[in-house]
């Protein structure tokens, strides 16, 4: 018998290698190189180039269908998409086990085929017993939704072949197995093979094709890099299983822009759409708190309200502690130390504590004030009227400087009640009068504090 020849892939990002290392010398993982054997030579570019007798044309001359996109049904989803879905794309959806993926896909499959299509779910891990109990609870009952519990991709390739579904859900990438390949499910080149084929598919039929992965961002689980450039789409839904929010957030968008997001509670009967993600974040707000202040953040193009809570206390032993939830931690003890040279706060033997309420992340410098308002408040024990509104950014010298989508702020402090704005003064210049809130512009932080804590 002839030796079948191996090699080692690191599972994080694909590096090869013929001997085992303990670090990857591309992507610096360590303990990511996995044995594998050598698959038979069968590329999957070459199947697109088959039947295409491909030739440089002007890109005038080219007929473009135009873009046709169904709408999904689910108005958070399509809005992540970009406007719904696009007639052959493949979309990789990533998170982390348990996020909610699999109750989103079936949900979003059902939406499809209430409207009369016909749709496939595919699901590796899964009974289809398990799929029915599932679906009852989400109200998943229509004709058109087919379901089906399989792992061999050359199976799952072949029922699609003969249902012709207007779209189809793989659950999860990790689960597929090709006998061609030898290694694993779940590992790298099984994942590469899988997601390859479904991607030929996808676009010899025209099929969109959903690929559920099971994803950490820190790419720890086979496949994530590797997928991210085979797929059109890629998204990922966020959240802290013990808070209700999901975020539905797009990385990657070949059909759309990826600074949308799409906001969803996890419910006893599934997952539901947030329209108005503000009203959430502030709904178990105690007013008149010392500490608290309320932020604006804009997630694409929505704008956010959220709580943002600081707590300060004597420091008991050693180093004072500084923790931040949900807010950037460098940029948090950034904005310590301006209140401390700046403000003339004395922090030194104080333990801090920030956390933006409700699980949200807030990576955007908007919030900076609002962190500096709120651990101020809470050193001085002084509470920040509930009906204020802080935002800007702040600089290392304690100056106040404008922000992106002052406007979009304001208007929506308006809509959800909130009396007063307090802002960087060079945005309030190009701010129209906006009915029933007082806009404050600020140019220096102690003169913020001086205002919000009166
Ligand atoms: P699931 O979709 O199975 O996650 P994933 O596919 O990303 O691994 O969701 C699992 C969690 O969602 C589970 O902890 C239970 C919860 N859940 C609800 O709260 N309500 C529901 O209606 C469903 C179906 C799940
Ligand atoms: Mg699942």
């Amino acid at each position: 018998m002839p030796k079948q020849k191996t090699f080692f892939a690191c599972q994080s990002c694909g590096f090869q290698a013929p001997k085992w290392m303990g670090k990857c010398p591309e992507c610096g993982g360590w303990n990511t190189m996995v044995e594998e054997r050598d698959a038979p030579e069968r590329g999957v570019a070459s199947q697109f180039v088959d039947n295409t007798r491909s030739r440089p044309t002007p890109i005038g001359e080219i007929h473009g269908e135009g873009e046709h996109r169904t709408s999904v049904g689910i108005g958070e989803l399509d809005r992540v998409l970009g406007g719904g879905l696009v007639k052959g794309s493949v979309v990789l959806v990533g998170g982390d086990p348990g996020i909610g993926k699999s109750t989103l896909m079936l949900q979003a499959m059902e939406a499809l085929a209430a409207t009369g299509k016909r749709v496939l779910y595919v699901s590796g891990e899964e009974s289809a017993r398990q799929i029915k109990l599932r679906g009852e609870r989400l109200g998943a009952s229509s004709e058109g939704l087919l379901v089906l519990a399989e792992n061999s991709l050359e199976d799952i390739l072949r029922h699609a072949s003969e249902a012709q579904p207007d779209a189809v859900v793989v659950d999860s990438i990790q689960t597929l197995y090709s006998p061609a390949i030898s290694s694993a499910p779940g590992s790298i080149s099984q994942v590469r093979e899988g997601a390859g084929q479904l991607v030929v598919y996808a676009k010899k039929t025209g099929t969109p094709v959903f690929i559920v992965g099971h994803v950490t961002k820190d790419g720890s689980i086979a496949g994530p890099r590797v997928l991210e450039h085979m797929v059109d789409t890629v998204l990922y839904f966020e959240g802290d299983r013990g808070h209700a929010f999901r975020i539905l957030r797009a990385v990657k968008n070949r059909f759309g822009s990826t600074n949308e997001i799409g906001v969803f509670e996890m419910k006893g009967a599934g997952l539901n759409e947030v329209k108005n993600p503000s009203e959430i974040f502030l709904a178990e707000r105690r007013l008149n708190v010392t500490g608290s202040v309320v932020v604006s953040t804009v997630e694409g193009t929505r704008p956010i309200m959220a709580e943002l809570q600081a707590l300060v206390a004597p420091t008991t032993f050693g180093n004072p502690r500084r923790t931040a939830i949900g807010v950037d931690y460098g940029r948090f003890t950034l904005l310590l130390a301006v209140l401390e040279k700046r403000v003339g706060l004395h922090l030194m033997g104080q333990d801090v504590y920030v956390n933006v309420v409700g699980g949200l992340k807030v990576d955007e410098p908007s919030i900076d004030l609002g962190v500096i308002a709120a651990v101020a408040s809470a050193f001085k024990d002084v509470p920040v009227s509930p009906s204020t509104v802080v935002m800007g950014e702040v600089g290392l010298g304690g100056e106040v400087r404008a922000i992106a989508q002052a406007e979009m702020r304001a208007y929506e402090s308006g809509k959800l009640g909130f009396d007063r704005c307090v802002m960087p003064k060079s945005n309030v210049k190009k701010l129209p009068k906006i009915k029933g809130i007082e806009i404050i512009g600020v140019e220096q932080v102690d003169e913020a504090l001086e205002i919000i804590l009166a």
